[in-house]
């Protein structure tokens, strides 16, 4: 298989952080670039970074993953102008407080579910069967660390994204044989509004987050999916754990007073 001339890349939550990084990264390489997310003006503001970073055609677009008409409406607005995606990043996600599984609240579960699972099993649903008709696709998954290894307060949360890695592994038995290649890119800790909108905008809680430590920086997480989708069509990376130099594992972060 050649690689795609004037490829497209499609990424969910590209208002913000790792998606937004995704999106400026791949403009970058001369992809052109389909990007969703709720806050329109966010979008609007992101179309014109992404044409000045390079990329041909850019499609934006309101997209709540959580809500099958508004990903209807965006699939179809999409395939009128730029036609189906060579690569889908599944990026849009959220965790809500750090709270104890008897502590916790349904609508907050919900909201996790909703979108970190629920959302992604929409936008599968609706490409990847155009993916395989044509024999060739990426589905690119923004998983967790917290996804492999679970923490005290993140139950729900880290639930979600374990279950992102039974789908990455199912889809490549279900699509075996068709040319389409998952793959899950699994960071630890990264600097973005994460972490403001788990603490429902409490600037000082989400700060404290990173206080003496160097996280991952969005763009750093972007590079690896960027990495993975510019691979030859027969090489699939199946996962890429991406973590902080200064954290081991959810639990085990360096933190110097230097930095604090
Ligand atoms: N930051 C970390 O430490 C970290 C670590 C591991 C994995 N991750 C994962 O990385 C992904 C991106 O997170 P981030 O760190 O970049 O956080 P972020 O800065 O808060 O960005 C999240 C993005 O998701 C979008 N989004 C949320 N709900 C949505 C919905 N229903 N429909 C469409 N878009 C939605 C948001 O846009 P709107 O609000 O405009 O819709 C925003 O663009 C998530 O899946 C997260 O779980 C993050």
């Amino acid at each position: 298989m050649r690689q795609v001339e004037d490829p497209l890349v499609l990424i969910t939550g590209a208002s913000a952080g790792i998606g937004r990084a995704c999106a400026l990264a791949f403009a970058a390489e001369g992809w052109s670039v389909a990007v969703g997310a709720r806050r329109a003006d966010r979008l609007e503001t992101l179309r014109g970074e992404l044409e000045a970073a390079g990329a041909p055609r850019v499609f934006h677009r309101v997209l709540d993953v959580t809500d099958r008409k508004s990903v209807a409406a965006f699939r179809n607005g999409l395939l009128e102008t730029l036609g189906p995606p060579d690569c889908l990043v599944n990026n849009a996600g959220l965790a809500r407080l750090v709270e104890r599984l008897d502590e916790g609240e349904g609508e907050a579960w919900r909201e996790m579910i909703e979108t970190n699972l629920v959302g992604v099993l929409h936008m599968v649903r609706t490409f990847l069967p155009g993916m395989e008709e044509r024999g060739r696709g990426h589905i690119v998954m923004i998983g967790s660390i917290a996804g492999r290894q679970a923490y005290a307060g993140g139950s729900v949360y880290c639930a979600t994204k374990r279950a992102l890695q039974s789908l990455c592994r199912a889809l490549r038995l279900e699509t075996l044989g068709k040319g389409i290649r998952v793959t899950s890119v699994d960071p630890g800790m990264v600097e973005t509004e994460f972490s403001l909108v788990r603490f429902r905008g409490d600037e000082t809680k989400a700060s404290g987050v990173y206080e003496g430590f160097r996280p991952l920086e969005a763009e750093d997480v972007a590079a690896c999916v960027l990495f993975a989708a510019t691979r030859p069509p027969h090489v699939n990376l199946d996962e890429i754990l991406v973590m902080p130099t200064a954290q081991a594992d959810p639990w085990h972060l360096h933190r110097e007073e230097s930095m604090r």
